[in-house]
């Protein structure tokens, strides 16, 4: 049993909230590539940004991007040292660095030079780590985090040589924020649930999406579990989702498992726009999905 205002079993009823229609005529095998930031994919399910994964397997963070590559996925990645994320790039991963709400600025500054220098797909930060939930200032494995402005965003965001990409929006109001500092994406989050009674992302996506989908990329993460889960949040407005704990289960497996879960989560979802009539990512149709009301 959840204890009451879980934002993850919240974010689960929701998405088992909505039902899908089926429309086949017409409707052929589809493809799932794409392109983010000059670069083409095989699929839009991407890995989160995860972190400490020498906890669930040896060179853990290394097989993680290993089994992203190999499925053409995205590869995202959390708090990490230099010397992790060049090995982690060196794998060839497509990688999104994203960093902490660091008070010192310096840090920030640095790890952003170092994702430009070493040629991140994009690089960013998780804005929604700046607080603990107890009326203070956040503190990540010792160090300590910050409140940030949007003077500090525009700086960001002008340092950065690759698409600036913030994590752990969820509101129309913070979206457009990001657009108005010129972020290239944002993740649509709530972080695992970092916050109880955290709205669904999916719930708010579709008014992000209207006010600034087309200023910048769209992702989505936070409980998603199959290719079916996937197809909501695209059919919804985002551009791609990451996975993180549902890869990171099968992570013991090494890489390859990784690989294995993502090819897997790509035919379902290959399933369901077969299903729904949509041969190609944009053709993904958010007029196929209706809520639940019995
Ligand atoms: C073990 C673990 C480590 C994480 N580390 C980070 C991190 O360093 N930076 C970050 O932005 N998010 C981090 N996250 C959050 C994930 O990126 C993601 O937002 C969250 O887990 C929701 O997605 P999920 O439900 O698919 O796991 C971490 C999550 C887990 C489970």
């Amino acid at each position: 049993m959840s204890k009451p205002g879980d934002s993850n079993q919240i974010t689960r009823d929701y998405f088992d909230s909505l039902l899908l229609e089926t429309r086949y005529w017409d409707s052929d095998l589809p493809s799932t590539q794409m392109e983010l930031f000059g670069s083409e994919f095989q699929t839009p399910i991407m890995t989160a940004a995860l972190s400490h994964l020498h906890d669930v397997c040896d060179n853990g963070m290394i097989a993680f991007a290993e089994g992203a590559a190999a499925a053409g996925a995205v590869h995202w990645v959390g708090m990490s040292e230099e010397d992790e994320l060049e090995n982690i790039i060196s794998t060839g991963a497509k990688t999104v660095k994203i960093m902490k709400p660091h008070l010192d600025d310096g840090v920030i500054f640095q790890k952003i030079e170092h994702a430009n220098v070493h040629h991140a797909l994009a690089v960013g930060m998780d804005i929604d780590h700046c607080f603990s939930g107890e009326g203070s200032y956040d503190v990540v494995c010792g160090l300590p985090m910050h409140a940030k402005t949007m003077g500090n965003l525009r700086e960001y965001v002008n340092a950065s040589a690759v698409p600036f990409i913030v994590k752990g929006v969820l509101s129309v109001k913070d979206a457009e924020k990001c657009a108005e500092a010129g972020v290239k994406g944002i993740v649509v989050s709530h972080h695992h649930g970092i916050m109880p009674y955290s709205v669904p992302p999916l719930m708010v996506l579709p008014e992000i999406k209207k006010a600034v989908g087309n200023q910048m990329k769209l992702f989505v993460d936070c409980g998603i579990e199959s290719g079916i889960d996937v197809f909501k949040a695209l059919a919804l407005g985002a551009d791609a989702v990451c996975v993180g704990r549902n890869l990171m289960d099968v992570l013991k497996g090494g890489g390859t498992a990784v690989t294995k879960r993502i090819l897997q989560m790509n035919r379902e979802l290959m399933g369901v726009m077969a299903r729904t009539g949509a041969k190609s990512l944009c053709e993904i149709d958010s007029s196929v999905i209706h809520f639940r009301t019995f």
